[in-house]
């Protein structure tokens, strides 16, 4: 059985703007299909990286998965148990700023051990993860004394913590400079390598797809279907750019799909 299965899933939003003041071209009441009879299987310590045209239904979708939104129709089953509301104990949202301002960044690594009693156990568990994502130093910096990437990864370690058996992060590396961005997404590879989590990761950017993913899930534009669903069966560290291979001819598919006819 996959870990996480969605199945004839299909979201609609009724309008409740007023046409003539804040004019989406829609009429007050009139509905919009979002996400369409979307069907995907996830696999236990699967990475799928999911792709679409802004304003398709990723965010949607992932909201739903987490239990905070209703699909109109379909189900989504977690080891074959419907997800009908938030879950703090399997599914963890990873937030761009999820952390608490009043608490430093090991307290905040810690809240994901509260379950902990051994003290010292949870002190080499909370150092571990600091040093997952390179923060050994700032244990005692509260968050507003971190640089944005900082915080970021900050967080990423929090979310380990918790140990979730699903990650679910919307657009991660959002904002980030361009060298924390890659360095983030080394992170993340590793992480995923080394804790094997199930990671469900909404992205803009096609190379964090194919470097990171196990599967690459592509959103038409709206009302949203699943365009490509492909397995990226290829060995870590990936390189995207070698015009020679599969991945980079992938990668030219993608660009294309997505609307890009020069990739770069
Ligand atoms: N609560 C809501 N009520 C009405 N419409 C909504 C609601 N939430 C989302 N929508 C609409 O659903 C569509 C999909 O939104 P969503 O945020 O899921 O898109 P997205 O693919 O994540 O876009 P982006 O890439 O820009 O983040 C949008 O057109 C949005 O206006
Ligand atoms: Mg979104």
């Amino acid at each position: 059985m996959a870990h996480i299965q969605i199945n004839n899933l299909s979201r609609e939003f009724v309008n409740r703007r007023k046409k003539e003041r804040e004019g989406n071209g829609l009429d007050y009441g009139e509905k919009v299909s979002v996400l369409e009879n979307i069907n995907i299987e996830v696999e236990d310590g699967e990475m799928v990286c999911l792709l679409g045209p802004s304003g398709c239904g990723k965010s949607t979708l992932l909201r739903i998965l987490a239990g905070f939104d209703k699909q109109t129709s379909g189900t989504v089953l977690i080891d074959g148990k419907e997800v009908t509301g938030p879950s703090s104990d399997n599914i963890f949202v990873f937030q761009h700023s999820g952390l608490l301002p009043w608490m430093t960044v090991g307290e905040n690594v810690e809240l994901g051990l509260r379950h902990m009693e051994d003290e010292q156990a949870k002190k080499v568990e909370i150092q571990e993860y600091i040093e997952m994502v390179e923060l050994d130093g700032f244990e005692d910096h509260y968050p507003r004394q971190l640089s944005g990437g900082m915080q970021r990864r900050a967080e990423l370690a929090r979310a380990l913590a918790v140990n979730p058996d699903i990650l679910i992060m919307d657009e991660p590396f959002n904002g980030l400079d361009f060298l924390t961005h890659m360095k983030m997404r080394e992170e993340v590879v590793n992480m995923h390598q080394f804790l094997g989590k199930t990671v469900f990761i909404v992205t803009h950017d096609i190379d964090d797809a194919l470097i990171m993913g196990d599967r690459v899930v592509v959103f038409s534009k709206r009302p949203s279907q699943v365009k490509m669903n492909q397995k990226l069966d290829f060995p870590h560290p990936r390189i995207v750019f070698n015009k020679q291979t599969e991945l980079s001819q992938l990668r030219d598919e993608l660009f294309l799909m997505l609307g890009v006819s020069y990739a770069v």
